[in-house]
């Protein structure tokens, strides 16, 4: 695992779409599995100035992102399919049939997990897997948990991450209680890792996830066994790491 210190959260966005970026060149056809939330949006304008300058052409790009709200339609402002659109594919040149979100308006989760999973076998798995950290070490929405689901699923969300997801609705009990997310086999499959973070409010989890044991209490400690993981995190997210 390498673990890049940026000073602050404008460089960690553009070192972390730097390496998108040298994804998106080295192989235009690779498959991006990507994240929402706060910590990527800075990634995402950066590579939308990538693409603004001519240096980068995501025609042939397939996109997986990681999860999806269960009940929300694409139109709901706070639907990852509605966040995506928005902040990364209607700025660049992705053709939108190439990109997927698990489907939150399919009411019956194994249809929808056993949809996504076969979306995801038909790509032919991932090529670069970006992720964010929530404050109880969640990776997608793989929750803490004795065991760590392999596949797609429907997880009940953590009151913690119903708290921290409440600052984008208009109060907690909007926020939805379920979520599809992509499961830990599928992230661990990707050929490469990408996790970002920024802020002092994720340093006692990075110091867990990344210099603590590996145990499915802190989901993304397993990604000190992933094969080819970068972290990518500003000074207050590392400040509690030995480096
Ligand atoms: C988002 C996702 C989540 C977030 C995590 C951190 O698709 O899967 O795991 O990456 O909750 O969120 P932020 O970046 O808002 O701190």
């Amino acid at each position: 695992m390498k673990i890049m210190k940026a000073k602050d959260y404008d460089e960690l966005s553009r070192k972390a779409a730097n390496i998108i970026a040298s994804q998106v060149i080295m192989k235009p056809d690779c498959v991006l599995g990507l994240a929402t939330g706060s910590s990527p949006l800075g990634t995402y304008k950066e590579l939308i100035d990538w693409y603004n300058r001519g240096d980068l052409d995501f025609s042939n790009v397939k996109s997986v992102n990681l999860d999806e709200y269960k009940g929300l339609t694409r139109d709901n402002d706070q639907s990852y399919y509605y966040f995506m659109y928005n902040n990364l594919f209607k700025h660049i040149n992705i053709d939108m049939a190439n990109t997927n979100v698990p489907d939150g308006t399919e009411p019956d989760s194994e249809t929808a997990c056993s949809k996504y999973n076969a979306i995801i076998e038909s790509v032919g798995g991932i090529d670069l897997q970006l992720l964010g950290i929530g404050h109880n070490g969640h990776i997608g929405f793989n929750e803490p948990a004795d065991e760590c689901p392999k596949l797609t699923h429907c997880v009940d969300l953590q009151a913690s991450t119903i708290e921290a997801n409440k600052r984008f609705f208009a109060s907690i009990d909007d926020v939805p209680k379920q979520a599809y997310t992509m499961g830990i086999q599928t992230i661990m499959q990707a050929k490469k890792v990408l996790l970002i973070a920024s802020g002092a409010d994720k340093a006692p989890i990075m110091k867990a996830a990344f210099f603590g044991p590996v145990t499915p209490h802190v989901p993304a400690s397993i990604l000190q066994l992933h094969p080819d993981c970068t972290v990518v995190a500003d000074e207050a997210a590392l400040s509690q790491c030995d480096l």
